[in-house]
């Protein structure tokens, strides 16, 4: 479509995208959508250079063509009652959370959906490839429907339709494979700054191993001690480990490794294996 990041080329809009909030999600949407958007809040005072958010009541003024409420995921009910009244019913209203209900968008507006970027977006870090950033998109109506997906697809290559079930469960995938690997990488850190060793060192297997996640289950690309069954340098592991909730964690992950790596359709293999692991104290 030849729109590119940071503003998409559009002539004069007649119409115009009101982003509610003024918080990371409001810093990178309006830059991509550029002078199309007008960012209102529920408050005037904004630190951080950017425009000040105009107050809802002056959003009437505006050709709205759709809203986004990008606020914290338990203030969408509440910002969007706040905007009956002010906004006309038939415009559509989204939000942009993963793991939150269309329908907590209040039920005053007709065309209620989600934008959902799946992604870890924080105020001043740009997005350098927009289109390549997954978009999973959700509305109540046709009408609402047919916009969301004009709209994503003019951001996004990548644009999937979920309801609102199937995205609370990617929601959770995405903690397992982005925060929960985050707070491990954490862990990583802390065990070389405790011996003064350059976590920088790490940094190349840890691309490695993102890279090469290629669609497949991940388990057939598991490496390491605890798909081997190695209970020698498990337990040489687990004595250097210090804090006793990582010891626990190390037992808990390096089960699951063992167990994942077995037949998922043989109970009496798996069954076998946990005893295994327990009686050399590991699991
Ligand atoms: N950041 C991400 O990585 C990311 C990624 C995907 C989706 N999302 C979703 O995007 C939404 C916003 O996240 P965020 O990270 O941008 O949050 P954020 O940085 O905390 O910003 C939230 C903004 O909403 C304002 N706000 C709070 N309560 C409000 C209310 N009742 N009415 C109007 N405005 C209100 C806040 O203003 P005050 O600070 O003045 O209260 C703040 O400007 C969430 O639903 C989140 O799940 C975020």
């Amino acid at each position: 479509m030849g729109l590119s990041h940071p503003s998409l080329a559009r002539p004069v809009s007649l119409s115009t995208i009101a982003i509610v909030g003024n918080g990371n999600l409001t810093w990178h949407f309006s830059r991509v959508l550029g002078g199309r958007c007008v960012v209102a809040g529920h408050r005037r005072e904004d630190d951080s250079g950017d425009k000040s958010p105009v107050p809802y009541a002056q959003l009437s003024n505006y050709p709205l063509e759709a809203v986004f409420l990008a606020v914290p995921d338990n203030e969408i009910a509440a910002a969007s009652q706040q905007l009956r009244g002010i906004l006309q019913p038939h415009i559509p209203i989204f939000h942009t959370s993963g793991a939150t209900p269309a329908d907590r968008i209040s039920g005053y507006f007709q065309h209620r959906g989600v934008l959902w970027p799946i992604r870890s977006l924080r105020r001043g870090e740009a997005v350098s490839h927009w289109r390549d950033l997954p978009l999973v998109i959700y509305a109540s109506t046709e009408p609402g429907a047919t916009y969301l997906r004009r709209l994503a697809a003019e951001l996004s290559d990548t644009v999937t339709w979920l309801d609102d079930l199937q995205r609370a469960q990617l929601h959770l995938a995405a903690v397992f494979s982005n925060n929960f690997v985050t707070a491990l990488y954490d862990i990583a850190y802390q065990l070389c700054d405790a011996k003064d060793i350059p976590f920088e060192l790490l940094l190349p297997i840890i691309r490695h191993t993102a890279h090469s996640q290629d669609g497949r289950r991940p388990a057939v690309r598991q490496t390491g001690a605890a798909v081997r069954g190695d209970t020698a340098t498990m337990e040489r592991h687990l004595s250097l480990l210090q804090r006793p909730e990582y010891r626990q964690l190390y037992r808990d992950i390096s089960r699951l490794i063992f167990e994942y790596r077995l037949p998922k359709d043989d109970p009496d293999l798996r069954r076998d294996a946990n005893d295994d692991l327990e009686d050399k104290g590991i699991a």
